[in-house]
């Protein structure tokens, strides 16, 4: 069978105040009145037999009370002990599945459009992975980002992976037209991603598998957690592994990382723009005089005043925030 495995780990540091430890970014109702988390979902259940949401345990009751809504039956989930990064939490995933299982991996907090590329692109993914090899999504580089992997291709086959390079690096692959990023979206089977863990982070493989706690949903056990190497999918197994195809694919795709993300992904008529400005969920009247390129966002116990080229810069006030707290 086919399992949609959901990485939802992370809190979204760069949209504060709007996403808190206690609501990450991906359960925030930004799109239509609707989250990236639940966009997710739809767009991939048409695939898949199952769905495992892997995330802590701030997160279990936010996916859940979407589960419930979306009325997805066939919903496991794993609760992580402690964040240890995408590689173990892949692996906590292949080690509840049955090694023949086919998993989707995705990420809960990217914004894609789903058209007959999208369709294409994974049917022909979980086609690749029955094979026996382990698929990425490659998609057309726009610009040198350095917080990205990269995948040096011809056709399917992979000539390298490289998890972000240096501004220098990202240049070169972008201009050799040879490379194309990494979506970090994943295909293969249980069994075969496990073998490949094994292979190039032992480690990591055996406290994963050491780590199950079964109460009623899947707990991890905290003290082995904290042994688990943090380390993730890309370094852990894609740099290295040689089962690696990629499809080099064409839907439209955002990482939904930071209010510029945000301000660029809504259309020019979003109410919420005034120019090059834009204000999220206030409900008080906002001008802007004299001013560009400003996001204003209000909570009800903050507010951010951010220029759109700092962007990744909220992610200070956050940590710093979470650090007197
Ligand atoms: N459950 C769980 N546990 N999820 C996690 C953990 C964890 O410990 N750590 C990260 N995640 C989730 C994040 O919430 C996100 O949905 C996904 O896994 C990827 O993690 P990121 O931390 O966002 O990775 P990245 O953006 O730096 O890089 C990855 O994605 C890029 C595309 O957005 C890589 O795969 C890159 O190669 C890729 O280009
Ligand atoms: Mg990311």
């Amino acid at each position: 069978k086919v399992v949609n495995v959901v990485l939802s780990g992370g809190v979204g540091s760069r949209l504060w105040p709007l996403s808190r430890k206690s609501r990450p970014k991906q359960y925030l109702p930004l799109f239509d009145g609707r989250s990236l988390f639940e966009l997710s979902i739809e767009r991939n259940i048409a695939f898949c037999e199952e769905i495992c949401v892997v995330g802590g345990i701030d997160n279990y009751q936010l996916s859940r009370d979407i589960m419930r809504k979306m009325q997805v039956e066939r919903y496991t989930e794993l609760v992580e002990a402690c964040p240890r990064n995408t590689a173990a939490a892949i692996a906590f995933a292949a080690f509840a599945a049955n090694p023949d299982d086919i998993l989707l991996i995705t990420p809960s907090d990217h914004l894609i459009k789903v058209d007959e590329d999208y369709r294409n692109a994974v049917s022909q993914a979980i086609q690749m992975a029955s094979d026996d090899h382990i698929v990425t999504f490659g998609l057309k580089p726009k610009h040198a980002e350095t917080g990205f992997g990269y995948v040096e291709h011809e056709g399917n086959e992979v000539i390298s992976f490289r998890e972000k390079p240096s501004e220098d690096l990202a240049q070169m692959f972008l201009e050799s037209g040879k490379f194309l990023w990494n979506s970090g979206m994943f295909c293969f089977k249980a069994g075969v991603f496990l073998e490949e863990l094994k292979k190039y982070e032992p480690v990591v493989f055996e406290k994963s598998q050491k780590v199950y706690v079964k109460r009623n949903g899947i707990y991890m056990n905290d003290l082995i957690s904290r042994e688990i190497p943090s380390i993730s999918v890309d370094y852990a197994v894609m740099e290295r592994t040689d089962k690696i195809k990629v499809i080099p694919s064409f839907f439209e795709w955002s990482d939904m990382g930071s209010f510029q993300a945000i301000y660029d992904a809504a259309p020019a008529d979003d109410q919420r723009k005034i120019q090059s400005n834009m204000v999220l969920n206030s409900s008080k009247l906002v001008e802007f005089v004299g001013v560009e390129n400003v996001i204003l966002v209000e909570t009800e116990d903050a507010i951010l005043v951010l220029h759109k080229e700092k962007a990744q810069d909220v992610k200070k006030v956050y940590e710093r925030l979470e650090l007197e707290n």
